[in-house]
């Protein structure tokens, strides 16, 4: 006890002159690893601020540097097996090498994101509640990939109807208890649906009245709350409204912020909470608002009920996006200090983009690309428009200057987010692939969000090993593929003929190659 205090005293100072995310080796000396110098990650760094994380979620790394055990679960689509991916070593970064082999040629949906704090606070399917049925959907394992510290992970892909939650929690803070809590999003995912929120809700699903929520809200509905320009916000879901500070709808203090890694802070003690974000790739936090509950009755005090979402909103409301890296909840209103070094530990952590095409051709949003067929027997065959739908043809350099403008393609910087990416006609300028019923056309963009929706197509690693997959953004388990020379948006084994398993692997792997024009 005296050596912990002292440590943590030790600590404390260490992290409030605002110094080091690497704790010194003499200092880890009063502990069990004497001989290695330890690099403090955010769990670590909240205890010795004396606000220790009750619940530590992240499919991307540890969040305490001597966490050696699971991240996460994924369970597969071909037997239903499931698989625990771990880290790399104990306070590093997740197996996703783990991953890529157990799911390769099917589909992995997460099923457990692990609790590293000690407390059991894991994160499963999220049943049913009050403004919606359920269970909620899974999220596909793959949808969410990103570097971190130059290994690949993948985050936590909610496309709208998936959601997590655990209604029988240890240690969270209910009433007008005190906790804090931050999340690491990609902050050019998100809608306009309620609610992509992490945090305390109620443990029945139902709504159960103001003040029963205190959780991060990042997205850019505007029913309830809302801040400077378009959106996205982060806010507070602390029920029956999301707040960007102390008034019902506009609080000028809370910006837009659409960092493609995202720091998004919400805390709450007695009469007091705060707003914070930052780029979760540089810099330091910013403080939106912090000061006395919202001048609307009901929340002050809080009547917080402990449970954990991630996704959704307290009532089970389903209707939001987004995508979830890291988060912890902690016990205790943690210091603006501590909140800055773990921001500080964030940083260090290195989260980056991948290099977005898969092996074999690049989707650099401003180049022209062709897109040809890997199955066997078609390998001749390139995506091209005919009227109005996507199709393969066979494309060759004596084809006419029609069909190869026809299999030639722009790529844009996703319409509904900038980590993937929309592919422009060359010969119908504003004209793009969407799919409607989940088959493929080219279709002149209206600017609706439905429309950058069906038109957004995530790139990651060819399903089959071979070239690139392209996962519909609004249908995360359904990528681009040719089933009888048409295209389509297909999952793997589904109800419709081209959601066939067999040759799907293949049939959803492109070779990204040079534009025929
Ligand atoms: O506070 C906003 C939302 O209102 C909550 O997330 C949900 O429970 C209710 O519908
Ligand atoms: O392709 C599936 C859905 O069908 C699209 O999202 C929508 O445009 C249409 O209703
Ligand atoms: O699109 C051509 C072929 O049609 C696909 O490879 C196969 O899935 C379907 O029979």
């Amino acid at each position: 006890m005296n050596v912990l205090s002292r440590l943590r005293r030790a600590r404390k100072a260490l992290i409030s002159a605002g110094a080091a995310v690497t704790l010194a080796a003499g200092l880890q000396s009063g502990i069990s690893t004497p001989s290695q110098a330890a690099t403090s990650l955010p769990c670590d760094i909240y205890a010795a601020g004396g606000t220790p994380c009750v619940a530590a979620h992240s499919t991307t790394r540890a969040l305490y540097a001597s966490y050696n055990g699971s991240l996460y679960q994924v369970r597969r689509s071909s037997d239903n097996a499931t698989r625990n991916i771990g880290v790399l070593s104990a306070g590093g970064y997740a197996d996703a090498a783990s991953q890529d082999s157990f799911c390769s040629g099917t589909t992995c949906l997460i099923t457990i994101i692990y609790d590293q704090s000690g407390r059991g606070n894991n994160l499963t399917q999220a049943p049913g509640g009050g403004a919606a049925g359920g269970p909620d959907n899974l999220a596909v394992a793959t949808a969410a990939p990103t570097m971190i510290n130059g290994h690949k992970a993948y985050g936590v892909y909610v496309a709208a109807g998936t959601g997590y939650r655990n209604d029988h929690t240890s240690g969270i803070a209910t009433g007008d208890q005190p906790e804090g809590m931050y999340a690491v999003f990609d902050g050019t995912h998100y809608n306009g649906g309620c609610c992509f929120d992490y945090g305390n809700a109620e443990t029945s699903n139902n709504d159960t009245g103001n003040g029963h929520m205190e959780a991060i809200y990042f997205g850019n509905i505007k029913v309830w709350g809302y801040g400077t320009g378009n959106g996205p916000w982060v806010m507070a879901d602390l029920e029956n409204g999301l707040f960007s500070g102390v008034n019902a709808g506009y609080n000028a203090n809370d910006p837009t912020v659409s960092h493609r890694y995202l720091t998004a802070i919400v805390k709450g003690g007695a009469n007091l909470w705060s707003i914070r974000a930052g780029n979760a790739q540089s810099g330091g936090l910013s403080t939106y608002y912090s000061g006395k509950r919202p001048n609307v009755s009901g929340y002050n005090p809080m009547h917080k009920e402990g449970a954990i979402i991630l996704g959704i909103g307290g009532d089970n409301s389903k209707g939001s996006a987004g995508t979830f890296y890291e988060g912890v909840m902690t016990s205790g209103y943690p210091t603006d200090a501590t909140e800055n070094a773990v921001q500080a530990s964030i940083v260090a952590g290195g989260y980056a983009t991948t290099s977005g095409g898969g092996s074999g051709g690049t989707l650099t949003p401003g180049s022209s690309v062709s897109l040809r067929a890997t199955t066997s027997g078609y390998t001749d065959r390139y995506v091209r428009h005919y009227n109005d739908q996507a199709i393969t043809s066979v494309i060759t350099s004596s084809s006419s200057d029609l069909d190869k403008n026809d299999a030639t393609w722009i790529v844009h910087s996703g319409l509904a987010s900038s980590s993937c990416v929309s592919f422009e006609s060359k010969n119908y300028p504003g004209d793009y692939l969407r799919h409607q019923n989940f088959q493929v056309y080219r279709q002149h963009n209206d600017g609706s969000s439905l429309f950058a929706a069906d038109a957004t197509f995530c790139p990651q690693t060819g399903k089959s090993g071979q070239g690139t997959s392209l996962a519909s953004y609004n249908y995360p388990d359904r990528f681009l593929r040719h089933y009888n020379n048409t295209v389509y948006v297909a999952s793997n084994g589904g109800s419709h003929d081209f959601d066939s398993s067999s040759s799907w692997t293949d049939d959803v792997s492109w070779a990204v190659g040079q534009p025929w024009v």
